[in-house]
């Protein structure tokens, strides 16, 4: 087998680049570990940026986003009995935020490419990366039980952070920085109205809360427990008692409970891996960094990600500007190390860090001194909505 571009990951990364490159006459196939109902099956982002907002409308799978997602003008951050709301329309250059499930997206994604008639192998577990020094790369991997060779010009590794991609870097020559938080989100999914039209963001001293949502009729919430606590420890019962205790007042009597369709503990961490290329091998997405959920970026810097390489291979694929290539990990890295000192502030700012009841009063003067005036709102909001792209040339 040949391709142009060989990816590995079929997630948000992988999908969206090979969609773009697919439209611009790019050859491309995924390789992916999974099967592609796994992959539907994980329950993560809600909130994208409109950097990612018009990618996908460039690459034409923008349709039913535009359909069924939710324009957010603002977001909420409730501490103590207060509620504090941020504009993001009005401290950040009137940009907003839509509301729209990574999961949904990946389906639009994936049925986008089926129908395009672009290549996806799934479940498939032993991919290997090859000769990324060279001029001739390839992956390698069982297919129907067959060895197959996949020839190819460049490497995306979009395969998550548990993938295989960023192993293939040197040691001596990949950097990793990373930060791992003493505790996690334990979320829930429930077919219940939002108990807000915005996002509520709320720290406590219980620990941090977070109210989102998938639809009018769909909500997700979170929690922050303990990095050891288990699922099985908490019923429903159990998860929307601690919500509505860590929530003011006016929020928890609004509360519509119901059982979840989903629950599940994710761990919080911060991760850079530089640089984010070697030879003719690419990382994107959270094969290369990680952010904790706070900020909502995840999934907006695999985007970003995605934006540089892709304007970066079409211009090698059509114009042959191979000296481009050397622009992507400087590139992603500066939007990146943004982000991710907005996460972990963001992150800082709301969770309990301590039992010491001094961080917390701390925590609270730091809330109370952001929301109340426009330099802290348009520092929150201006993050929030998404830092501009930089252009590629
Ligand atoms: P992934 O989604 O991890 O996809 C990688 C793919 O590669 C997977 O399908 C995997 O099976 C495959 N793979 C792995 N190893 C191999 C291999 N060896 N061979 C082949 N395939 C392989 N981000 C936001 O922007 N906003 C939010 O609101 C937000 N909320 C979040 C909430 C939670 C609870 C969590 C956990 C994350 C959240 N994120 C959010 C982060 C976001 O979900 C991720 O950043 C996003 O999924 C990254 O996409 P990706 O394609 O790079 O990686
Ligand atoms: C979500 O809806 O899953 C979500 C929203 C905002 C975040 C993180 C997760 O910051």
């Amino acid at each position: 087998m040949r391709t142009q571009v060989a990816i590995i990951g079929a997630g948000p990364s992988g999908l969206l680049l090979g969609q773009l490159l697919h439209n611009a006459g790019i050859s491309n196939v995924i390789v992916e570990r999974r099967s592609g109902e796994y992959v539907l099956s994980r329950i993560r982002a809600g909130v994208l940026e409109e950097g990612i907002v018009q990618l996908l409308r460039e690459a034409k799978v923008g349709r039913r986003m535009d359909a069924e997602g939710m324009v957010h003008h603002g977001v909420q951050i409730a501490f103590r009995e207060q509620i504090r709301h941020v504009d993001l329309a009005r401290h950040a250059f009137g940009k907003t935020v839509m509301v729209y499930g990574q999961t949904e997206l990946t389906r639009d994604l994936m049925e986008e490419r089926a129908a395009a008639g672009a290549v996806t192998l799934y479940n498939v577990p032993d991919v290997s990366i090859h000769d990324i020094g060279s001029e001739h790369p390839s992956l390698q991997f069982t297919l129907n039980g067959e060895k197959e060779i996949l020839e190819c010009d460049y490497i995306a590794g979009c395969d998550g952070f548990h993938g295989i991609s960023r192993h293939a870097i040197p040691a001596e020559i990949r950097g990793e920085y990373e930060k791992v938080y003493p505790f996690g989100w334990l979320g829930v999914l429930s077919d219940t109205p939002p108990v807000s039209p915005e996002l509520i963001y709320g720290a406590h001293s219980r620990g941090f809360f977070l109210c989102s949502m998938r639809s009018l009729t769909r909500s997700r919430y979170y929690l922050e427990v303990p990095i050891a606590e288990k699922e099985e420890n908490w019923s429903d019962d159990r998860f929307w008692s601690e919500l509505k205790s860590r929530m003011p007042e006016s929020v928890a009597s609004q509360l519509s409970t119901g059982p979840s369709i989903e629950k599940s503990i994710a761990p919080l961490r911060s991760f850079v891996v530089e640089p984010m290329q070697y030879g003719r091998l690419f990382l994107v997405g959270d094969a290369a960094h990680i952010v904790p959920p706070t900020g909502a970026k995840g999934l907006n810097l695999a985007a970003s990600d995605v934006n540089y390489l892709f304007r970066i291979l079409v211009k090698v694929f059509h114009e042959g500007r191979t000296d481009l290539l050397a622009r992507y990990s400087p590139l992603a890295l500066d939007r990146i190390w943004k982000a991710e000192r907005f996460s972990w502030w963001m992150t800082s700012m709301l969770h309990r860090l301590s039992a010491n009841p001094f961080d917390h009063r701390v925590q609270l003067a730091e809330l109370d001194y952001f929301t109340s005036s426009d330099e802290g709102l348009q520092t929150i909001a201006r993050n929030y909505v998404g830092l501009p792209y930089q252009e590629v040339l």
